[in-house]
């Protein structure tokens, strides 16, 4: 039987534009296209896992519009436990999203029912948290619910991974020691440590004083150069997989969503990087959040260039 992601996050409707180059301020674009897609960096992980081989149940909150019912049956769709997903009075979470044809992105959200999910509905759920192997939190709903989130989770001893995405500053340090796994981009590996991340040897400053603010192990994700694997006693670099991007929307949900899988199922740290690469190499070759998440199939006939 799988092994159980439990995800605890958000749910967003994204609204995406395709034009040649992002906007600059003022200015007004003519677009190429117009769609609206499922995502939400929770929801995108939970997929991510679901797709990649783990048994997934979702925490998190929906609006009483349009976009809530079609969030929570993008999830069932991909036999997502989705008991746990609330529906409460308003707007779901939206993402206004911009990609331009050198697959670079830009993002707005609006949290509406993200904002929702507050440590007392967590509680209400205790049993899904307790069912869980590992559990994944990402930054996209209110903070004292994340803090609430990963000191349950150490409490009943899962395997607790936070994707601190989008961050903007240094994190709670109470937050540090209930973290086995923190897997941060570079920007947010910058926004957490103070330390700017452009390099190689600047991820393993960062990923040093992450460690050493309590963080059980680092992944620092690099993009195109790879992603830094960071456990206290050493470093290891892995390359990424080389693929043409149309889209990066959801690349690094995807890797979340594929390594917690991998590591639920019982592969190796190692091993599990590689996997979630793979995945995420995949997903950027096309369009959208949750339709270019691969399957395991996907991934397992995945021959890199
Ligand atoms: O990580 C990609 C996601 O970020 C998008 O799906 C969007 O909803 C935003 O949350």
């Amino acid at each position: 039987m799988p092994a159980k992601v439990v995800v605890v996050g958000s749910l967003n409707m994204d609204l995406v534009t395709r034009a040649s180059r992002l906007p600059r301020a003022g200015e007004t674009l003519i677009g190429q296209s117009f769609s609206t897609v499922p995502g939400g960096k929770g929801a995108n992980q939970a997929v991510a896992s679901a797709r990649l081989g783990a048994e997934v149940a979702m925490i998190g909150c929906v609006g009483t519009d349009a976009y809530g019912a079609q969030l929570r049956d993008a999830l069932q769709v991909e036999g997502i436990d989705c008991q746990a997903v609330s529906t409460v009075e308003g707007s779901s979470g939206v993402a206004l999203i911009v990609v331009d044809d050198s697959s670079q992105n830009a993002i707005v959200i609006v949290a509406g029912s993200n904002g929702e999910l507050t440590p007392a509905s967590l509680q209400v759920f205790d049993s899904v948290l307790q069912a869980a192997d590992v559990i994944v939190c990402q930054l996209e709903v209110p903070m004292d619910t994340v803090g609430y989130t990963l000191k349950r989770g150490r409490e009943l001893g899962k395997t607790v991974i936070l994707n601190p995405a989008p961050a903007s500053g240094p994190l709670p340090a109470e937050w540090y020691a209930s973290i086995d796994y923190l897997i941060p981009n570079e920007s947010e590996a910058t926004a957490l440590s103070g330390v700017t991340v452009d390099s190689l040897d600047s991820a393993k400053l960062a990923a040093t004083q992450l460690i050493k603010a309590g963080a059980g192990k680092v992944i620092i994700t690099l993009g195109a150069q790879g992603a830094l694997f960071a456990d206290g006693q050493g470093f290891e670099h892995l390359v990424a997989p080389k693929v043409k991007a149309v889209d990066t929307t959801a690349a690094g949900d995807t890797f979340v969503g594929g390594f917690a899988a991998a590591l639920a199922n019982g592969k190796v740290e190692a091993e599990a990087i590689r996997f979630g690469q793979a995945a995420a190499a995949l997903s950027v070759t096309r369009d959208g959040a949750q339709p270019s998440i691969p399957t395991l199939h996907d991934v397992q006939g995945f021959v890199p260039s």
